[in-house]
């Protein structure tokens, strides 16, 4: 049954016709205590609800909508390490990377504790040994630099929590800088190799599959450059300047990397969700293998709250049901991600990968296409700098946009120098009252100010455009593990709702595989009768240009 034939779905849909289509946010807000009704709070983060367009009636019959779609034997389901994975049949156990070590979790026979925890061992005295500088490259200097070569899941997550916790130094005298490449074209990798000293730089190879042609053509890049650098050995090379982290210790053993630099983790982890294990390895190298601790736990008191709050008191679920309203019912598909937070810039586009290719699907676990949307367009970027970039569109555009406002309660308390720290807490509370101020215009339009006189059609702003805004006490590693398991939750039950797959990502298989073949036509400049006429058009202008 779809999930449109539902009674709430239906009563949904009334609610729909019966007003709530055309409302505006001015007129809900003429409902009293409208923040108290909607606001919520678990693991450090505020969430206010008010400012999207629903009611509590909308909000009930999205709650029974959740249970008619079982949404808590899914959420059970999915802690418990079911296989809710049903197209590859494994579970996603993102959540147990995250368990404290007494915690008990028996998976089809395996203590999963046990093994994430000596995982997590194994990763400490790696991280010890580089930042008390005793991880020597082949010349026998202490590393200085570690870069990270992975892709997608392998990349976004430890790039996006590096950044956002730069604040956060290890506990440890000897410092060692951090660095991220992922393009195929070598670009990022270039640069970094035009500055970087191959005596004290080590490569993290990091692949779920450890078969990434983008993450292994800048693996062998970055040997070549060491090796033809340092010379010798380049068994040497690789023991002294490569580790690995994978779910694949033979394809690492085969590469070459020494089963001592190898870091293991599970099929049960996606790669959108892996930050947590041992693909963390550069987050706990940045700030500290106590801080990535602080990580883990700060996403397991929200996985905690998760399992246990009702679901009207359910962060995620929340999170999750006022985007299906927004999607399914008031038919807004792009969804903007905003941090009024510097640290924040990387997280649109860590959020774009796990709920696109979490939800960006179309056929049903029962193998039916669906007959309604499902993930919605997600973008972003740092909120004060889109402001003077996107935010013209928001105002007075065409297109509708639900949006996501994040920030920090507290910023700065803790710099020492007074005068310094004076200027920057008014910095923060300039971005504060800019985030406040563009969701009020968002929400109330030209009646966010008192007017006398009507103003000329371009200068006025219609408002209604929904958002929600999520304050965090502080952006330290806890909150910032709260808030990653926030929307990795929100993601799974819209899943659930929608009766599609969220772990798997069949779409972007075919690309890979159309991209083999093409690379072969072009190195070999044969088989364009193959080929599409556009294709065929653009080899054949990339064969004329290559050889003037
Ligand atoms: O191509 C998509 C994808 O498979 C993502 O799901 C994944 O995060 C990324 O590629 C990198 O994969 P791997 O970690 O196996 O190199």
């Amino acid at each position: 049954m779809s999930i449109r034939e539902t009674q709430a779905w239906q009563a949904l849909e009334q609610q729909l016709e019966g007003g709530m289509r055309d409302v505006h946010l001015k007129t809900l807000f003429q409902q009293p205590s409208r923040f108290e009704t909607f606001a919520l709070e678990a693991a450090g983060i505020h969430l206010d609800l008010s400012k999207q367009r629903w009611t509590p009636e909308v909000r009930d019959q999205l709650i029974a909508l959740a249970e008619e779609a079982r949404v808590p034997e899914a959420i059970q389901r999915l802690l418990r390490g079911e296989r809710v994975n049903q197209t590859e049949d494994r579970p996603a156990l993102h959540s147990a990377l995250r368990l404290p070590r007494e915690a008990k979790l028996e998976v089809e026979g395996v203590d999963v504790v046990g093994e994430v925890h000596a995982t997590l061992d194994k990763m400490e005295t790696l991280v010890g040994k580089l930042l008390q500088g005793q991880w020597r490259g082949a010349t026998g200097k202490p590393i200085t630099d570690v870069v990270n070569l992975g892709v997608g899941g392998s990349d976004l997550g430890p790039l996006m929590v590096t950044s956002a916790l730069a604040d956060f130094e290890p506990d440890h005298a000897h410092e060692v800088a951090t660095h991220f490449a992922s393009t195929m074209d070598g670009s990022q990798l270039a640069d970094f190799l035009g500055w970087l000293n191959p005596e004290t730089t080590l490569f993290i190879l990091s692949s779920k599959s450890f078969g990434t042609i983008d993450t292994l053509s800048n693996a062998s890049t970055a040997l070549d450059w060491i090796a033809s650098r340092l010379g010798g050995d380049e068994k040497l090379i690789k023991r002294f300047h490569f580790v690995g982290v994978s779910t694949k210790p033979d394809k690492m053993s085969e590469w070459g990397i020494d089963p001592a630099n190898q870091l293991l983790f599970w099929d049960w982890v996606g790669g959108r969700y892996s930050l947590w294990s041992a693909i963390g390895l550069p987050i706990a190298i940045r700030v500290g293998m106590d801080n990535f601790r602080r990580l883990l736990a700060g996403a397991h008191a929200m996985d905690e709250h998760f399992r246990t709050a009702p679901l009207a008191e359910n962060l995620p679920v929340q999170l999750a049901l006022i985007g299906i309203w927004n999607v399914n019912f008031l038919d807004i598909r792009s969804h903007a991600v905003l941090p009024y937070d510097g640290r924040l810039k990387h997280l649109p586009g860590y959020f774009q990968q796990l709920e696109m290719e979490s939800n960006g699907k179309s056929v049903t676990n029962d193998d039916a296409v669906v007959d309604y949307s499902t993930c919605p367009v997600i973008w972003g970027e740092i909120g004060p700098n889109g402001q003077h970039a996107f935010y013209q569109l928001l105002h007075q555009g065409t297109q509708p946009v639900a949006c996501d406002f994040l920030a920090p309660i507290n910023r700065y308390n803790d710099v020492e120098d007074v005068r310094f720290r004076d200027d920057l807490m008014a910095q923060h509370r300039l971005a504060l009252a800019n985030c406040f101020a563009q969701s009020r215009v968002l929400m109330l339009g030209d009646d966010a100010i008192k007017s006398e006189s009507t103003p000329p059609s371009y200068k006025r702003y219609r408002g209604n455009q929904p958002s929600t805004t999520m304050l965090f006490d502080s952006l330290n590693p806890a909150t910032l593990g709260a808030l990653i398991a926030l929307y990795e939750h929100k993601v799974f039950v819209q899943g659930v709702i929608w009766n599609i797959d969220s772990f798997d990502q069949w779409g972007v298989e075919l690309g890979k595989k159309i991209a083999t073949e093409t690379e072969e036509i072009i190195a070999t400049h044969s088989g364009l009768e193959t080929l599409d006429d556009s294709s065929r058009g653009l080899i054949e202008a990339i064969w004329r240009g290559q050889q003037q």
